[in-house]
């Protein structure tokens, strides 16, 4: 069978620094594991403009949509920031999340014990959290009908719309059922469906796919009552799914409960191909931080963590992304720190490519 294949789209900024690691880490799985894949290059972004005029090429958008995942690092920077809209870095990056249709929004918020002293929660709250959001992304209050500023009885009215088809709810509700089968079969569906009519729909709908997932236990939640216990008690969550608007809120909220910006990977999730894997797109959650950009300081761990998702949900090798994960926070637990994870005792950070080696190093002791 032909390796799977894999589009690396580094992008700008820090987008280059942190997947150069990944590609080691890639490296090492088809070395030592027997795992490898067929990578292909390309551009984004700013990256993209200054070869091309346009921060994503059709090819480049041809070549997305043929592989079975596509990994992206960060797109944008200051010089770009006067371009024509038509042309921004961030373009890029929306045109391959709507022509690939990827309207599940994955978003983990795992805390590594290590690390647990970042949150700003109590750290026997946040050890050993481990959950995943999904987000719908493609539908609801961002894109309904009608919308718009207008004048009525000489007063100004502002207008959106919630609007959800039962095939949107559907679709997202089959990847988080299927998600929720490769961790731990519990899923939590939030919305408000006490006073929201599309609320009620989403109930009904993700009750409905249920019946294709006997195994997984399913309960319903208020979306408010979902952020009081969120960060109450975590813990009691592994996968939640929720709409564009809840899920835009609930998963900045669930991601800080766990600490930095440089940890944190997601996912967006499309329709499953011909061959069983769904549409996929891995990138870390941070930008292309031109602040510490071409000096080495970057953590490649958010980076690294998106490959891991990659495994777990396209190729579906939960235990390789448990070796790596495993691999981080031993190294996390060995006192390994980029900058961005230095608390106030200071100390020398290691580099970039020093927090590769020290994961590396750590994937060969796991062997
Ligand atoms: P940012 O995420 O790039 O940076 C925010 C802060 O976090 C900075 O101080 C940065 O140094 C730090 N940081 C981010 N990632 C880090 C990492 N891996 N290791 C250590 N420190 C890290 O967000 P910002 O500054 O608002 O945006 C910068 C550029 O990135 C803009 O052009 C923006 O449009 C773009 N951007 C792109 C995104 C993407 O490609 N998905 C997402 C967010 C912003
Ligand atoms: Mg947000």
């Amino acid at each position: 069978m032909a390796n799977p294949s894999l589009l690396i789209l580094a992008g700008d900024g820090i987008g280059p620094e942190v997947m150069n690691e990944v590609k080691r880490i890639i490296d090492w799985f088809g070395a030592k594991r027997d795992l490898a894949f067929d990578v292909s290059e390309d551009l984004v972004g700013g990256a993209a403009y200054d070869k091309h005029g346009v921060p994503l090429h059709d090819d480049t958008m041809a070549k997305a949509q043929s592989v079975d995942a596509v990994l992206l690092g960060a797109v944008g920077g200051p010089a770009y920031d006067n371009l024509d809209f038509s042309v921004k870095p961030e373009r890029g990056l929306l045109r391959l999340r709507k022509e690939m249709d990827l309207f599940a929004n994955l978003r983990p918020a795992q805390c590594f014990d290590a690390l647990a002293d970042f949150s700003s929660l109590k750290k026997d709250i946040v050890a050993g959290l481990d959950i995943m959001i999904v987000r719908e992304l493609t539908s609801g209050v961002y894109f309904g009908e009608p919308r718009g500023i207008h004048m009525e009885d000489n007063m100004r009215v502002g207008i959106n719309t919630q609007r959800y088809t039962e095939a949107e709810i559907e679709r997202g509700a089959r990847a988080a059922f299927e998600l929720a089968m490769k961790r731990n079969k519990k899923l939590c569906s939030m919305e408000k469906a006490n006073v929201m009519e599309s609320g009620i729909l989403w109930r009904d709908v993700v009750t409905e796919v249920h019946r294709d997932y006997p195994e997984v236990a399913l309960s319903h939640m208020y979306a408010d009552n979902g952020a009081m216990q969120l960060v109450r008690a975590p813990k009691q969550f592994d996968v939640i799914y929720t709409d564009n608007l809840f899920g835009d809120i609930l998963s900045d909220c669930a991601a800080m409960l766990t600490g930095s910006l440089g940890m944190l990977p997601s996912a967006s999730l499309g329709l499953p191909m011909a061959n069983g894997r769904p549409k996929a797109m891995y990138e870390p959650v941070h930008g292309s931080a031109p602040d510490i950009a071409g000096q080495g300081k970057a953590n490649p761990i958010a980076c690294i963590l998106s490959f891991a998702m990659a495994l777990r949900y396209s190729f579906d090798q939960g235990a390789e992304a448990d070796r790596l994960e495993a691999a981080i926070e031993t190294v996390l637990a060995d006192g390994a720190r980029t900058a961005d994870l230095m608390g106030p005792e200071g100390g020398v950070p290691l580099s970039t490519t020093q927090m590769g080696d020290a994961i590396l190093t750590a994937l060969d002791a796991s062997l």
